[in-house]
């Protein structure tokens, strides 16, 4: 059986009362922490960095933080965040001029590695990078922002990547991020998708709890069988 993980990302938290609000949405059963880092580069924005995934820490934050690197270069952040508490940390192939050098520099920091593929990037990369690869992340935005409306095609892309991982034979997460609500979560889990980035759609709901009961509820139903 499939473990269905549900990571919010804190784009669209509270910033002013940031562990308040990781404490809440852990409590009301978010699995991982998911940490976007902008850096007005190589996306148009500019978020968070290791001083707060440390301050994560030191809060007293246990579950597993994913970090999404937005930047460009990538390599010179990694062990930064390693050392910050990272659990996983996952990066664009266009932001690294040796993508296998970058995947291998997470590892040997003791985190789990991932790529990320923005909605038009193929991911033809995986070809001779998957041997390294922990977590597939397909944007269904194009990345900046948090609550973009979330972009069709990529469905097909969970399908495609789905058949990768199986084929080889690893065991690696498939996580979507961008537009992800509890209305259309089922459909993305029975695609083949077991991780969920949602930000807009957990932080601005009254009931942290409740749209993430939604959600467990729509993927064991759409699964079910
Ligand atoms: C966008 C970020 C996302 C963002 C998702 O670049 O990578 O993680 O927070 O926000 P929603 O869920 O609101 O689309
Ligand atoms: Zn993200």
């Amino acid at each position: 059986m499939t473990d269905y993980v549900i990571a919010p990302s804190i784009l669209s938290a509270n910033f002013a009362k940031l562990g308040e609000e990781v404490d809440n949405v852990l409590e009301a059963g978010a699995d991982w922490v998911h940490f976007d880092v902008m850096d007005n580069h190589y996306v148009p924005n500019l978020t968070i960095g290791p001083m707060i995934c440390q301050a994560l820490r030191d809060h007293g934050i246990t579950a597993p933080i994913d970090v999404h690197l937005m930047v460009e270069p990538v390599d010179r952040i990694i062990p930064d965040f390693a050392k910050a508490g990272a659990s996983m940390i996952t990066f664009h192939p266009e932001a690294s001029r040796h993508v296998d050098r970058s995947l291998q520099l997470i590892k040997d920091e003791g985190c789990q590695a991932g790529l990320v593929f923005n909605p038009a990037t193929p991911l033809s990369v995986l070809e001779w990078a998957i041997e390294k690869v922990d977590m597939i992340l397909l944007m269904s935005v194009n990345p900046g922002f948090g609550g973009q409306s979330f972009i069709e095609h990529v469905k097909q892309k969970i399908v495609a990547a789905r058949k990768i991982i199986d084929a080889s034979g690893r065991d690696i997460r498939l996580e979507v991020d961008g537009g992800v609500k509890a209305n259309n979560i089922g459909e993305l889990a029975a695609l083949g998708a077991d991780t969920f980035v949602a930000g807009s759609a957990i932080f601005n709901a009254p009931n942290y709890a409740e749209v993430i009961k939604n959600m467990r509820t729509n993927i064991a139903d759409a699964t079910a069988n």
